[in-house]
C-alpha cells in the first residue's frame, strides 16, 4: 500500500462524511504495520459538541477492533463538492495519534497536486504522552 493507494481511500471514505451544519466532509485511511486499513469519516450532530472527526473515527474502530501499532493515516477533506485541498488534522487528532503512535508514525496529506508526507513529530512537536506520567 503507498501514500498515493491509502489516499485514494481516504477519499472514498470522505464520501460516507456527514455533515449537514458545516459541509466540510473528510475521510480518513489509517494503515496498521501489518498492512490492515481502517476507514473513517466525520460524523457531525446538531449538538455541535458532538462531532467525531474522521481520523478518530478511523482510530477508534481499529481499536476496538484490537488493533495497537499503526503506520500511516491518509487525510482527505474540503468543502463538500469540492475537489479539496490540504486537509491537515486537528489537535485533538494529533493527540489521539500521539497515544497510539511513534514519533515516526506517517501523516499523509492530500490535494489534487499529489500527497504530502509528515511524522507525527513534524506535526506535534514537544508532545504530552504517556511517557510524561
Ligand atoms: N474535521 C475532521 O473530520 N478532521 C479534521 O482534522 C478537521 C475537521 C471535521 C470536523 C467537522 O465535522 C468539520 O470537519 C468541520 O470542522
Amino acid at each position: 500500500m503507498n501514500h498515493q493507494e491509502l489516499y485514494e481511500l481516504a477519499n472514498s471514505a470522505r464520501r460516507r462524511s456527514y455533515a449537514p451544519y458545516s459541509h466540510f466532509t473528510v475521510g480518513a485511511a489509517l494503515l496498521t504495520k501489518s498492512g490492515k486499513v481502517y476507514l473513517g469519516c466525520n460524523v457531525e450532530n446538531a449538538a455541535y459538541g458532538a462531532v467525531m472527526c474522521a481520523e478518530r473515527t478511523a482510530f477508534f474502530t481499529a481499536i476496538c477492533e484490537g488493533e495497537r501499532d499503526f503506520a500511516a493515516i491518509a487525510i482527505a477533506g474540503g468543502r463538500e463538492g469540492e475537489a479539496g485541498d490540504v486537509c491537515a488534522p486537528c489537535g485533538i487528532c494529533r493527540q489521539v495519534m500521539a497515544e497510539f503512535c511513534d514519533k515516526d508514525f506517517e501523516v499523509i496529506l492530500g490535494s489534487n497536486e499529489g500527497v504530502k508526507v509528515y511524522s507525527l513529530d513534524e506535526i506535534l512537536p514537544l508532545s504530552f504522552t504517556k511517557e510524561n506520567l
